[in-house]
């Protein structure tokens, strides 16, 4: 039998009442990290990290800071994030990317956008253990991610923003998640203008950068608007055709294409099928990633895509065969990696490019995809879309 504490709501943490579970809120806040450029870092890892997966981070860090980020290779970059990292206040090296134009487009798990809410909403997240009694944390009403800890409140609070959001804007039919995730990030905004500085998802909606979720309902997020279907009988849904769809289309129109995959799990495939879904599906062979970088705990003996090298995604024809020296695995944890791999990056001779702003150009990208698929198919559009402006 589950253990049931006496409590009104059963099931829900925090029977012991509300703010019970302070002395365990005692440590530290968590608060976005932003990477600054350190000339030490990077000292350490051009000079320190030379071999094993020490070597293979410092690889990494060249292949972005040298090829990806290089004005002529006009790298169209995706980033792709799992595990628990919002939660372990690596959203600010995902801000300060963006800020500075080093990421295109981004697709996360919901999780992750989640959790980057109570940032923008302000509320505390803390640092913690993880070898504390879950039974009391429970009864006190306190969630744990590992080590961090917050009150089961900011849940409900942030769940409760998320209908209110979802009321306020009345959005019917369906709709890509870089759609939603765009017009949540504006609404973040108008609330608080500076929370772009403390959110993810905030600042992606100021810089133009798509955010996709490859499984919408597997969040706080998504839970919340299945809710908003039953009780309030919207129409609001989320399409995943068309986020399969934009994605192949940016990866279409990128010169060439290169990915930052932080874990693994479903945000790691839903890029890399951008290429498969191009050459075998709409017949347009577009010849593969350029560049391939993942930062993982996952490895390759278990057989699971998580953590499939880039040497096999070149017989899926996701990563181009001639550039096998352009890919890295650094097999380490990525809330030590990132950092790490973003001071390198804002300490770099590239650290700022023109923002892509492709959250803005989807529908032309798009269009773009659909003209050349018809034409692959043998089934050209009478009417020509009109020339877009590629990425630029
Ligand atoms: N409240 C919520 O909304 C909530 C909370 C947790 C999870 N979820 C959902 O559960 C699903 C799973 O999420 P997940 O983040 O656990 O992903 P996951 O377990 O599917 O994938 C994470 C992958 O990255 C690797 N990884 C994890 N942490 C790492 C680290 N620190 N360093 C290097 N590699 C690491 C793992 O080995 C794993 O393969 C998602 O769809 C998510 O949205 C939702």
């Amino acid at each position: 039998m589950p253990h049931r504490p006496s409590t009104d709501a059963k099931g829900a943490p925090g029977g012991r009442g509300r703010g019970a579970g302070a002395p365990y809120l005692s440590g530290k806040q968590i608060r976005y990290y932003r990477p600054r450029g350190s000339a030490d870092v990077r000292a350490l890892i051009d000079g320190g990290f030379q071999a094993f997966n020490a070597g293979r981070l410092s690889e990494a860090c060249h292949i972005f800071a040298d090829k990806m980020l290089a004005p002529e290779n006009d790298t169209t970059i995706g980033l792709t994030v799992a595990g628990a990292l919002t939660p372990a206040g690596l959203g600010g090296c995902v801000i300060e990317l963006m800020d500075r134009g080093l990421v295109d487009f981004m697709i996360s798990t919901g999780a992750n956008l989640y959790h980057d809410l109570h940032y923008a909403l302000n509320f505390s997240l803390h640092r913690g253990s993880p070898f504390l009694d879950d039974v009391e944390l429970y009864e006190h009403g306190i969630i744990r991610i590992y080590d961090v800890l917050f009150a089961a409140t900011v849940l409900l609070e942030t769940d409760q923003y998320i209908r209110d959001f979802l009321e306020r804007a009345g959005f019917e039919g369906p709709m890509s998640t870089s759609e939603f995730h765009y017009r949540l990030g504006q609404d973040l905004l108008q609330r608080t203008p500076d929370c772009a500085e403390y959110s993810v998802v905030a600042k992606a909606a100021q810089c133009g950068v798509p955010i996709y979720t490859s499984s919408p309902g597997d969040s706080s997020i998504g839970m919340n608007i299945a809710y908003h279907e039953l009780m309030n009988g919207s129409t609001f849904m989320i399409d995943p055709n068309r986020d399969v769809n934009e994605v192949c289309a940016i990866i279409l129109a990128g010169r060439q294409n290169g990915c930052v995959i932080l874990g693994g799990g479903s945000p790691k495939n839903f890029y890399l099928q951008g290429q498969p879904t191009l050459w075998e599906v709409y017949g347009i062979p577009k010849g593969g990633n350029d560049y391939f970088i993942q930062l993982t705990t996952d490895q390759v003996v278990w057989g699971g895509l998580s953590g499939a090298t880039p040497s096999e995604a070149v017989s899926w024809g996701k990563v181009n065969p001639g550039v096998l020296p352009d890919t890295v695995v650094a097999y380490c944890d990525s809330t030590i990696a990132f950092p790490l791999f973003c001071e390198y990056a804002v300490g770099s001779q590239h650290n700022r490019r023109a923002r892509r702003e492709l959250v803005h150009k989807r529908e032309a990208l798009v269009a773009d995809l659909l003209r050349q698929a018809r034409e692959a198919k043998g089934k050209p559009i009478e009417s020509e879309p009109a020339e877009i402006d590629r990425h630029r």
